[in-house]
């Protein structure tokens, strides 16, 4: 008996896939400060956990499919406050942004159809298309100008006749790139060309510092039939449990093949939805309040890597997340021997390898990625560990 072809070629989460040896390094008594995941530590809003102690119910029912609609309509008008117009019969609720990302590349696409993804990118994007039957068309970033969009041209030039659609991820995991209103505009016009669906991933929105914007194309009226909008509550309510997401479309014809997935399996999460129902409530204060903690971390994580030399990394617009180029020629062997060989004060630093991000065979071989998810005192003991580490690595790189 053999499991199917599309099982065997699905990656391993390049997030995960080192679990064993910090779970080792945890059972030899270790402390593992862990910055590979997007696991946040920061509280739920205090309105929201006050709904999920007081759920009246008395069982757990099915929702319907496309979602409940308190919670739909909250969305609605979380949309309105952040200059995104979104009817409530414009959205259907998903398991996760996760599962948005699923429902959009099964109606969007066909097999043997191409997706055209900015690398380096959050790696399930490459199985959300393999379970599809569709064919990741990379186009490389360079950290060395933030990971921003290659010129228009390049990437016409990369369009063939498979390619049916663009996939943009901003504030960006795992660059923490936000784009320009100039890049949005040019790939939005691009799309309209080249007859491409545009998926919008727009998890981090709220994540952006420095006074910069966060520009969607759904707010482009030339391309709004193309665009589908894949969100998620996971990180801006610090519920990522709860499994709770959304799918955008003003496209109806997508919209009811999205249904028909979320037909086939039932119903999104229940008691997620009726938590994050008071999604519109959530003070100012909080996000503002979190978006500060981010950004105070992101400047100290900058830090640590300004004070390593051979470290290199641009400062990023939003997310929570960075890329930074080290001086080793493999960065999963680094992260492993760190985990397996290396401790400072009795404790080392698990992080991602950055080539998982990347489809291109050979990139990002010597960049890890950062999800800056923990408080400021394990951040700096966590970049102190990982210049120490870099010190003591055995396998140097040439000059
Ligand atoms: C860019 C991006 N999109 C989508 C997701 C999926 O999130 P969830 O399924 O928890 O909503 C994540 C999770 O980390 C993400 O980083």
């Amino acid at each position: 008996m053999n499991v199917s072809s599309r099982g065997v070629k699905a990656q391993a989460s390049p997030i995960r896939r080192l679990a064993p040896y910090a779970d080792q390094a945890v059972r030899s008594g270790r402390k593992v400060y862990y910055l590979n995941i997007g696991q946040p530590d920061i509280p739920t809003p205090e309105i929201v956990m006050e709904r999920i102690r007081t759920y009246p119910g008395k069982y757990v029912p099915y929702s319907p499919s496309g979602g409940i609609p308190e919670f739909v309509e909250a969305m609605s008008r979380y949309y309105a406050q952040h200059g995104l117009e979104v009817a409530p019969k414009e959205m259907i609720t998903t398991v996760g942004g996760s599962e948005a990302l699923q429902f959009a590349f099964w109606a969007l696409f066909n097999p043997g159809d191409e997706v055209i993804l900015f690398e380096p990118f959050y790696t399930n994007y490459a199985t959300m298309a393999l379970l599809a039957g569709v064919d990741v068309k990379p186009i490389p970033c360079d950290g060395r100008t933030g990971y921003h969009l290659p010129p228009i041209e390049a990437i016409e030039r990369a369009a063939g006749p498979r390619t049916k659609g663009i996939l943009l991820c901003a504030p960006s995991n795992p660059t923490g790139t936000a784009y320009t209103a100039a890049e949005v505009d040019a790939i939005c016009d691009l799309a309209k060309r080249l007859d491409l669906w545009i998926i919008t991933d727009e998890a981090y929105r709220e994540f952006i510092y420095d006074g910069m914007k966060h520009e969607s194309p759904m707010t482009r009226p030339a391309v709004a039939e193309r665009v589908v909008l894949v969100d998620s509550i996971s990180k801006r309510l610090n519920m990522c449990g709860a499994r709770v997401g959304t799918l955008v479309s003003k496209n109806a014809a997508v919209r009811e093949a999205a249904l028909k997935f979320a037909q086939a399996r039932l119903s999104p999460p229940t008691l997620g939805q009726w938590a994050a129902a008071v999604i519109d409530k959530v003070p100012a204060s909080y996000t503002q309040s979190v978006v500060a903690e981010y950004r105070k971390r992101r400047d100290l994580v900058l830090d640590g890597l300004a004070g390593i030399p051979g470290a290199f990394a641009r400062k990023p617009e939003g997310a929570f997340y960075l890329m930074a180029e080290l001086p080793v020629a493999d960065a999963e062997e680094f992260v492993i021997w760190m985990l397996k060989e290396y401790k400072k004060d009795n404790a080392t630093v698990m992080v991602a390898p950055g080539d998982g991000f990347y489809a291109t065979p050979g990139r990002g071989k010597n960049e890890i990625r950062f999800a800056y998810v923990l408080e400021a005192d394990a951040l700096r003991k966590s970049m102190d560990i990982l210049k120490g580490a870099l010190e003591a690595y055995p396998v140097k790189v040439a000059p």
